[in-house]
């Protein structure tokens, strides 16, 4: 295969112009085409992946599917205060209830554990691929994000992902168009904080 005609100009500004954005932001009751939602799922299988195990697996949830994922995740919230003592805030509770119908489509995050290679390797290959939604995302001009909340660490939420073993929900990529023009500043520390160089 000849080498592709890459674009290093255009691949700097989308990976330094990739930003998140919140529900707040969101504009609601105006779905993303499903194709757009294809196409952020195919580029996230085109992540790198040590022996090609491939471990993420998506669920995606949009029209009623949200509705559905907002009630359960709102019900959990509930049960586990009830059943664990863990805090019960109204507030909260409202918030699961209703987040998901905010976006366009939530899509699950799951990592699905092969054996021969450690588990860092898969939980990276997954974020490797969670990256390159993010970037399709942004590239779009759509809002987008990976949260972490709601069912992500919630044990009780395993069996209903189809997770066993060290299988991991690895959280919710939240995607909808953007309800202003406006696209937030990026921060970061400089480099000289994060880099060593040896040269001899
Ligand atoms: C593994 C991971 C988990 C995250 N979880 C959350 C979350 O639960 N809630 C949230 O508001 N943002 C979450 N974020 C998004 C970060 O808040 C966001 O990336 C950070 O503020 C930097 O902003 P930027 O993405 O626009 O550069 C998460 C990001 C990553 C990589």
């Amino acid at each position: 295969m000849q080498r592709p005609d890459f674009n290093i100009e255009e691949v700097n500004k989308i990976i330094r112009g990739r930003r998140s954005m919140f529900v707040a932001q969101f504009k609601e009751n105006d779905p993303v085409e499903d194709s757009i939602i294809e196409e952020i799922l195919e580029n996230a299988r085109w992540a790198p992946t040590h022996k090609l195990t491939q471990p993420w697996q998506f669920i995606v949830y949009t029209g009623e599917g949200l509705k559905k994922f907002g009630q359960y995740q709102a019900d959990m919230y509930k049960l586990r205060a009830e059943k664990n003592g863990t805090p019960f805030l109204e507030g909260t509770y409202q918030k699961f209830l209703d987040n998901p119908q905010k976006a366009s489509h939530v899509i699950a995050i799951l990592m699905k554990r092969s054996e021969g290679i450690p588990l860092m390797e898969e939980i990276s290959a997954t974020a490797m691929a969670v990256q390159n939604m993010y970037l399709t995302a942004s590239a779009h001009g759509l809002a987008a994000y990976w949260g972490t909340g709601g069912p992500t660490f919630w044990q009780e939420a395993r069996p209903d992902f189809g997770l066993e073993g060290e299988d991991i929900l690895m959280g919710f990529f939240y995607i909808a168009k953007p309800a202003t023009d406006n696209w937030p500043e990026g921060k970061r520390d400089s480099l000289d904080e994060k880099v060593a160089w040896i040269r001899e």
